[in-house]
């Protein structure tokens, strides 16, 4: 468990980062993509808040900012967890049964389509299109690490090792 001063001080660091991320785009509207990627690397989600930082510091409505973050996948605007399942549901993983592996991932982290993310923000579990590795398929992502032909008990298996991972930590 972090401290209150151990927050706070992660916080300021955040935003620190966060400054020189703009620093080195400088304050540029046009750079405002790059910018909003790097600052997701930072915070894993893009808070109101921080849409309004970044659009206050180059100078633009935050509805513009807010814009650009909502028309992208690729950009979250609320908190995702540490490890992030990624499962495919292109046509190929979905023949080869990617629901199952979903379905058991879903039981075991008591999670949902409409509640993706644990309340810890441990997991989060989301469905994409084709990963582009059908001969795989049915291929996963957590977090980097690609697992293809994935079964759903491989799938708990991982969820077993980060299990064991974060009681070492
Ligand atoms: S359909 Fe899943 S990788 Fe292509």
């Amino acid at each position: 468990m972090q401290s209150t001063m151990e927050k706070t001080l992660a916080a300021k660091n955040r935003l620190a980062e966060v400054n020189r991320i703009l620093e080195k785009n400088n304050y540029s509207e046009s750079r405002l993509i790059p910018i909003l990627q790097e600052v997701q690397e930072v915070y894993k989600y893009l808070s109101k808040e921080i849409i309004s930082y970044v659009a206050t510091a180059i100078g633009v409505p935050p509805s513009r900012v807010y814009g650009v973050a909502t028309f992208y996948a690729h950009f979250a605007l609320t908190p995702k967890g540490k490890y992030v399942f990624r499962l495919c549901d292109g046509t190929a993983c979905h023949v080869k049964k990617s629901h199952s592996i979903l379905n058991a991932l879903y039981e075991r982290l008591n999670l949902s389509p409409e509640k993706n993310t644990s309340d810890d923000l441990r997991y989060t579990i989301e469905t994409v299109s084709c990963l582009g590795a059908c001969g795989l398929a049915p291929v996963m992502l957590m977090n980097d690490e690609v697992h293809g032909q994935v079964t759903p008990e491989q799938a708990l298996a991982i969820v077993d090792r980060l299990e064991d991972a974060e009681k070492n930590a």
